[in-house]
C-alpha cells in the first residue's frame, strides 16, 4: 500500500484525507521484507497458542457481555466502564470522533509521541494543540494547561521515550480540564512497569480516559483487540458511532482465554523476563562507544542515539534485523528504537551492533 492516489480517484478523495501522511507502521514500510527478527513494533516476542472453536454462520455481539467483565475484573473497574476496540487505535479514532468537532474543535498532544493521535485528528479535521515534552521527557504542564482542547492525550509509559508520566502531573491535567475536557491517559505499556495505572482515578475524574491494548504484553497484536476504561457517560458517547460488530468472533474468544488468570500469570513472567532482556540490552548499549545516548526504559523497548540512524538501519536490516527510525519525531534526530525481542533475537542484535561499531571505529 503506498498511499498514493490516482487522478481520477483524487477528484473524488476529501481533500483533507488526500493531505494525510498515512501512519508509516512498521509492517507498512519494510512490507515485503524477508527479515527474521522484528524488533521495530513494539511486539511481544514470546508468543501463546490460543484455541478457536465453534461456527462463525451469526453476526457476533458488539460487545460480549462476557469480554466487559474479564476486562474489567483484571484492571479493577466496572463492566460499564469498558469498551472493547479493534486495538487501542480505534479507540482514539472512536475519541476524537466523539468528542471534536471537525475544523472547531482541538486536541493537545505532548511529542514525541505515539503518531497516530495526530493522524487520527487530521483525519477528521480536528486542530491539534502540540505541547513538546520537556528536556527530561515530561509533561510541560504550563503549556499544557494555556491550551483549550476538547482531549488532551498523554502517553505514559511514552512511546517512543519509554518513561511514565508521574501521576501527579496527570492529575494536575485532570483538575484543570474536569469540565471541560477529557484527559486520556494511553497505558498501551501499562504492563511493564510496576506502579499502579490511573484507571483507580475514574471514581474522582469523570474527566479520565484510559487506554489499554492486548497488544503489547499480552503478545496478541495480530488479534487487534484494545480497551477504553472511562466512567459509563464517555462509554455511552462511544457506543453511540461504534462499528456494530467491530470484534470478530475468534478475537472474542481469544482475548477471553488471554484474560483467564492463568494467562494473565503467565503474560506476567514473560514481562518479567522481557524486563531482564531490556535492562541487560540497556547496560550493553550503554557500552558502546559508537551510542551516544540510551534511553532509559519502563517499557519493551529502548531508545539509542547515534551518528547516522538510517545508515545503522540499513546496516541491520542486511542481516536480518529490524528497528524503527525515529528521526523524524520532535526532537530525537538520529535516534533509533529497538523493541525488546526474545533471549536469542537480542543475543543477535547485540552482535550485530557490536560489530557495526567496530567496523565504524576502524574506517
Ligand atoms: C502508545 C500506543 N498506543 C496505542 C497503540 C496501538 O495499539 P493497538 O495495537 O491496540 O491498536 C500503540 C501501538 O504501538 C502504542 O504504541
Amino acid at each position: 500500500m503506498t498511499g498514493v492516489i490516482n487522478d481520477a480517484i483524487s477528484k473524488l478523495a476529501r481533500s483533507s484525507v488526500k493531505a494525510i501522511t498515512p501512519y508509516a507502521s512498521a509492517r507498512r514500510s519494510i512490507s515485503g521484507t524477508t527479515a527474521a527478527t522484528w524488533l521495530n513494533a513494539n511486539e511481544n516476542a514470546l508468543a501463546t497458542e490460543y484455541q478457536v472453536a465453534g461456527e462463525f454462520n451469526r453476526y457476533p455481539d458488539c460487545q460480549p457481555a462476557i469480554l466487559l467483565q474479564a476486562y474489567a475484573n483484571y484492571a479493577g473497574v466496572a463492566s460499564n466502564q469498558v469498551l472493547i476496540s479493534r486495538g487501542a487505535d480505534e479507540a482514539i479514532e472512536l475519541l476524537i470522533r466523539s468528542f471534536c468537532e471537525p475544523k472547531q474543535d482541538s486536541i493537545t498532544l505532548c511529542p514525541p509521541t505515539y503518531g497516530m493521535y495526530a493522524i487520527s485528528a487530521q483525519s477528521q479535521q480536528v486542530n491539534t494543540n502540540i505541547v513538546p515534552l520537556t528536556a527530561d521527557c515530561q509533561l510541560d504542564l504550563p503549556a499544557i494547561l494555556a491550551t483549550k482542547p476538547k482531549l488532551v492525550f498523554i502517553c505514559s509509559p511514552n512511546n517512543p521515550t519509554g518513561n511514565i508520566i508521574p501521576q501527579a502531573q496527570i492529575i494536575t491535567v485532570l483538575e484543570h480540564y474536569k469540565t471541560s475536557a477529557l484527559v486520556v491517559v494511553d497505558e498501551a505499556y501499562i504492563e511493564f512497569i510496576s506502579q499502579s495505572s490511573v484507571a483507580s482515578l475514574l471514581k474522582q475524574y469523570p474527566n479520565l480516559v484510559v487506554l489499554r491494548t492486548l497488544s503489547k504484553a499480552f503478545a496478541l497484536a495480530g488479534l487487534r483487540c484494545g480497551f477504553t476504561l472511562a466512567n459509563a457517560d464517555v462509554i455511552n458517547a462511544l457506543k453511540q458511532i461504534i462499528a456494530p460488530y467491530p470484534l470478530a468472533e475468534p478475537v472474542v474468544q481469544i482475548a477471553c482465554q488471554a484474560l483467564q488468570t492463568d494467562a494473565i500469570n503467565e503474560m506476567q513472567q514473560k514481562v518479567v523476563v522481557i524486563n531482564q532482556l531490556r535492562n541487560n540490552f540497556i547496560d550493553f548499549a550503554k557500552g558502546l562507544s559508537g551510542i551516544k545516548k540510551v534511553w532509559p526504559s519502563d517499557a519493551n523497548f529502548v531508545l539509542l542515539q547515534v551518528a547516522d540512524a538510517t545508515h545503522l538501519i540499513k546496516a541491520l536490516q542486511q542481516q536480518g534485523i529490524l528497528v524503527r527510525n525515529q528521526s523524524n519525531q520532535l526532537g530525537l534526530a538520529e535516534v533509533v528504537r529497538v523493541s525488546i525481542g526474545n533471549a536469542e533475537q537480542m543475543q543477535n542484535l547485540q552482535q550485530a551492533l557490536q560489530n557495526y561499531f567496530n567496523l565504524q571505529e576502524s574506517i
